[in-house]
């Protein structure tokens, strides 16, 4: 056993071709789809938090240190992906890097980060959608919008857009893309509509004093605020490039098409993310920015009520997009580490009929429909991003190792200054980690020891890859 969790997996881009899954995604259907995963709670609930609480109008210096350190890890996430197309994300490319057991570490981690995120967003989107109901006069019972612990009985809608998601995924990806590709439209004609009110009504001096909280520090009661403590929060906007690489296996041409889905829908939502949040911050204080909808708010302080109705229903649809793209992703990456055997071969039947995992997705669904429903999850953004963060410190790392243990592996994608970038992008992943909170860390922890004994006390009896030898 000493040697089996050491043993890398050789992958190469053809492998997987029989998995069953319909390979019909194009170049644009990717950066789509990591556009509707990226742009979502991050830019449009939790920027006026950073502002109001952590960065003031220096919030887009936050965004900037957290995009950058997410586009250091995007290059390699590029390489690795153009290189072992055929077995994608995080958990593929460690399996080749540094063997099963670190493999099985970041696939776990990847199931926290995926299914929390989608809970998570499920409770934001619920939030508009019953502020909607509310403006047209058809409110819910405050029972059926509310978790327990929040005083109501359970969160109906959170609950209920995961199931309607499931039946999307269950239908098809290419019918999920499609359903993708409208809604991101939605979502950037929203995003235009806030750019062009907001660039006319900017008062400069909104952006003084630029960095109310300094740099860093940690508050009596255990928070942490400044520009780098705003970076690790702002940091979940960026949560999501990385499920471009979960759709490898229903990539037309993976090799090329994943490091250009994965780098063009960051380079423009981090272009996004600078522009709006600076805007933001300009046309009013961030004093005034800690409400659940800081953008729709803006834009009602100055007048705009239209625009701010318009910014709501785009967002709930924005929202939509980012669920249904980090459902998929997490269903992708239980259904590969089913088919190595490290997770029970029940999860890896697919459905002949819709080409798609159709086990795993309900599964997956009826469990994150139970969290969003009946669990607050406001402070578990936090909890996504040390998992993210982890795992983009591991890729990183994986493109050094096999630069070194495989130099002649195929490379179609090479990330300029190797091993300088990927080292800057662990440094500055690992970075924001130790801006997080200590509870975070703790939690983080629990997750990974309940992994470890999922692993050893079942995984490692039944890896295809120990049973082959
Ligand atoms: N990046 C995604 C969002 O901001 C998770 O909602």
């Amino acid at each position: 056993m000493s040697l089996q969790i050491f043993r890398t997996k050789q992958v190469t881009p053809d492998d997987n071709t029989d998995h069953g899954l319909n390979r019909c995604l194009s170049a644009w259907d990717l950066a789509f789809l990591g556009v509707g995963a990226i742009i979502g709670t991050g830019i449009f609930v939790l920027t006026g938090i950073a502002a109001a609480t952590q960065s003031g109008p220096a919030v887009v210096l936050s965004f900037i240190l957290a995009g950058l350190a997410c586009a250091f890890a995007a290059l390699s996430y590029a390489e690795l992906s153009a290189s072992i197309g055929g077995c994608g994300s995080a958990y593929g490319y460690s399996y080749a890097a540094f063997g099963e057991l670190i493999a099985f570490i970041i696939g776990w981690d990847l199931l926290l980060e995926y299914g929390i995120s989608v809970a998570a967003v499920a409770n934001g989107w619920s939030g508009y959608f019953n502020n909607a109901l509310t403006a047209i006069g058809l409110p819910l019972p405050e029972l059926l919008t509310k978790a327990p612990k929040l005083g109501g009985l359970v969160n109906l809608p959170a609950a209920v857009i995961i199931l309607i998601l499931m039946m999307l995924l269950i239908m098809g990806v290419k019918q999920s893309a499609k359903a993708n590709n409208a809604m991101v439209c939605v979502k950037l004609i929203t995003i235009t509509v806030f750019i062009a009110v907001a660039a006319f009504n900017v008062h400069p001096e909104n952006w003084h004093p630029f960095m109310p909280f300094g740099w860093f520090q940690t508050l009596p009661d255990g928070k942490t605020t400044g520009v780098l403590a705003g970076a690790s929060l702002v940091f979940f906007a960026y949560v999501g490039f990385d499920a471009v690489s979960t759709a490898a296996e229903e990539a037309k041409n993976p090799q090329h098409d994943l490091p250009f889905g994965i780098v063009t829908s960051l380079v423009f939502c981090t272009l996004i993310y600078i522009i709006v949040s600076g805007l933001l911050t300009g046309v009013v204080h961030y004093s005034d920015l800690n409400v659940s909808s800081p953008v729709a708010h803006a834009l009602s302080l100055l007048g705009y009520n239209w625009a701010s109705a318009l910014i709501s229903t785009g967002v709930i649809a924005g929202l939509t997009t980012v669920m249904l793209v980090l459902y998929y992703g997490l269903t992708r990456i239980i259904f590969a580490m089913s088919r190595d055997g490290l997770l029970s071969s029940f999860f890896s039947e697919v459905n002949p009929k819709t080409q798609t995992p159709v086990r795993v997705i309900v599964l997956c669904g009826i469990i994150i429909a139970l969290i969003a429903g009946f669990i607050p999850l406001g402070d578990l953004a936090e909890l996504v991003n040390i998992g993210t963060l982890a795992a983009f410190v591991l890729v990183c790392f994986g493109a050094i190792v096999l630069r070194i243990t495989k130099p002649d592996m195929k490379r179609p994608f090479r990330t300029p200054f190797s091993p300088l970038l990927p080292i800057l992008g662990m440094l500055s992943c690992g970075a924001l980690m130790a801006f997080l909170p200590g509870l975070t860390w703790l939690r983080f922890v629990v997750w990974l020891v309940i992994g470890l004994i999922v692993y050893f006390s079942y995984s490692v009896h039944h890896s295809k890859l120990a049973n082959a030898d």
